[in-house]
């Protein structure tokens, strides 16, 4: 029996079902940004090297994130367990299949995760964030998505870009929302908890007509690709 958003609210321990982030949309046809600088941050693909950053960031986050983060169910790895997830997340980024950045301070502290996965459709990417403990309500998921969002529409010609999210999670929410995203819909129990329990879950949509009106088409950021050359 699905419980209700409030006792979720309760006690949220919600996870997408669609926890795999592989896709078969084969190699990208466009050029792709390996680090994307913006007034504050820089978000890059993840190096092995990060290991023992995110690791403590992790630690300190864990009852932050494990409500609404699919791959907290596989916390807490280890130091070796982390090095080799990195590697992972670098060798489906260089692969093409999804870009899962860091995001930095510009002088080099850890602040969270975005991601851009290409996993709702050929011509459309969908994002997803993540600020740690300790650099949250700064705007940081904000500036960074709306970074991610330009990159889609205007390195990677995507008509549509997606962001999802546990409707209990009202946080999340206001991310698309400031970005100028239309909530698409609502889908009952579309969300699996850690515990098999379903819940409601948030479907935003951005369509690349729409994209030029919104904020992130004025973001100020510059991407450079795999060599460190600026991306025109
Ligand atoms: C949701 C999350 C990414 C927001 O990150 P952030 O860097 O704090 O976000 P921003 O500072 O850009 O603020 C975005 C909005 O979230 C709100 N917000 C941030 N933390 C909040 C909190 N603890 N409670 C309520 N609202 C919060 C901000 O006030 C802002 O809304 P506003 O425009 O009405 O002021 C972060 O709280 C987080 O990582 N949560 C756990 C993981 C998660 O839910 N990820 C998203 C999965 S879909």
């Amino acid at each position: 029996m699905p419980r209700t958003i409030l006792e979720v609210d309760r006690e949220p321990q919600l996870a997408f079902p669609v926890a795999e982030e592989t896709t078969s949309h084969g190699k990208p046809d466009f050029q792709v940004a390996y680090r994307v600088e913006t007034p504050r941050l820089v978000l890059r693909c993840w190096s092995p090297e990060d290991a023992p950053a995110l690791r403590a960031a992790l630690d300190k986050s864990d009852r932050h994130l494990r409500p609404f983060i699919p791959f907290m169910k596989d916390e807490p790895r280890s130091l070796q367990g982390t090095e080799d997830w990195l590697c992972g997340h670098r060798a489906a980024f260089d692969r093409g299949e999804n870009f899962r950045f860091g995001v930095f301070t510009k002088d080099g502290q850890l602040v969270g995760e975005n991601m851009l996965l290409r996993r709702v459709g050929p011509d459309a990417l969908e994002i997803g964030y993540l600020t740690h403990l300790g650099f949250e309500g700064r705007g940081y998921a904000t500036e960074a998505s709306a970074a991610l969002v330009k990159v889609a529409f205007e390195f990677y010609d995507a008509q549509r870009v997606e962001i999802h999210h546990a409707a209990a999670n009202r946080a999340s929410g206001r991310i698309p929302e400031r970005l100028g995203f239309t909530l698409r819909e609502t889908l009952r129990d579309h969300i699996e908890d850690t515990e098999g329990r379903l819940h409601d879950g948030v479907i935003w949509c951005l369509h690349a007509p729409e994209y030029p009106a919104t904020p992130p088409a004025r973001a100020e950021i510059t991407a450079f690709d795999a060599l460190g050359q600026p991306m025109e």
